[in-house]
């Protein structure tokens, strides 16, 4: 081993010994186990045809990591193992005709971003599934969970919300929702509404502080 990978393994090794250190002896210091110290699992999974919802989901991971670790993911990567980790679920994706989006209004996006006299364009995974079919199958029922969408920015009685029905199945499934059905909005021109990607990563703290109570209620 050369000297400069010695004397970084002995860093690291210190390193490693002192966070060793640190967690046992505040575990112990605050009367409980050190997996109680190890933060939580959040796991963020969006849809998105035109990358708003993409925008908004890494902002809320960005406010969720203030007290949890957090994996962000298309829906089509959200498979079973990583839903099984996680302690704290987080789903959104794109109001569609009032609701979550199908295989058709996913076309009808697609078209549009195709189209030359828009400056809408595709979101890298935009042709993957939609949450609609992930959300037959989601979760083992025991996670925390809450729901978002992005949408336009008019009345949800004329805009529909597709939070609420990813927080029903959510809820259908045994989730626990610990807080409302959010929504992000949208101009006409589908642009993200300014101070809505910093309101994401606000609502994400605040989610990642309920969590934390939620899921250490004696230490709240
Ligand atoms: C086919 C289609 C249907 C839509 N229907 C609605 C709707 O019913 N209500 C609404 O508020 N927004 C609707 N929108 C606007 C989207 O919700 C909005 O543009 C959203 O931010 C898109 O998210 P994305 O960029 O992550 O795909 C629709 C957009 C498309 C493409």
């Amino acid at each position: 081993m050369a000297r400069t990978d010695t004397y970084l393994d002995a860093m690291l090794r210190h390193l490693g010994a002192a966070y060793y250190e640190s967690l046992h002896g505040r575990a112990a210091a605050e009367g409980r186990s050190s997996k109680d110290v190890i933060s939580m699992q959040a796991l963020v999974v969006y849809e998105s045809m035109f990358g708003n919802t993409h925008v908004v989901a890494a902002s809320i991971a960005d406010g969720l990591r203030e007290t949890c670790e957090v994996t962000l993911v298309p829906v089509g990567a959200a498979r079973a193992g990583l839903v099984a980790a996680a302690d704290l679920l987080v789903v959104g994706g794109p109001t569609h005709l009032h609701g979550l989006s199908s295989a058709g209004s996913r076309q009808a996006a697609a078209k549009a971003a195709g189209k030359q006299a828009t400056h809408l364009s595709l979101d890298p995974d935009a042709d993957g599934p939609g949450l609609r079919d992930w959300l037959q199958d989601p979760a083992d029922g025991r996670a925390l969970a809450a729901a978002f969408d992005t949408r336009l920015a008019d009345l949800p009685v004329f805009t529909g919300r597709a939070s609420r029905s990813i927080g029903k199945l959510l809820k259908q499934h045994g989730c626990r929702l610990i807080a409302p059905p959010e929504s992000f909005l949208v101009n006409h021109q589908s642009t993200l509404l300014i101070g809505e990607a910093a309101r994401a990563r606000r609502w994400g703290a605040a989610l990642g502080a309920a969590a934390s109570k939620a899921h250490h209620p004696a230490h709240a």
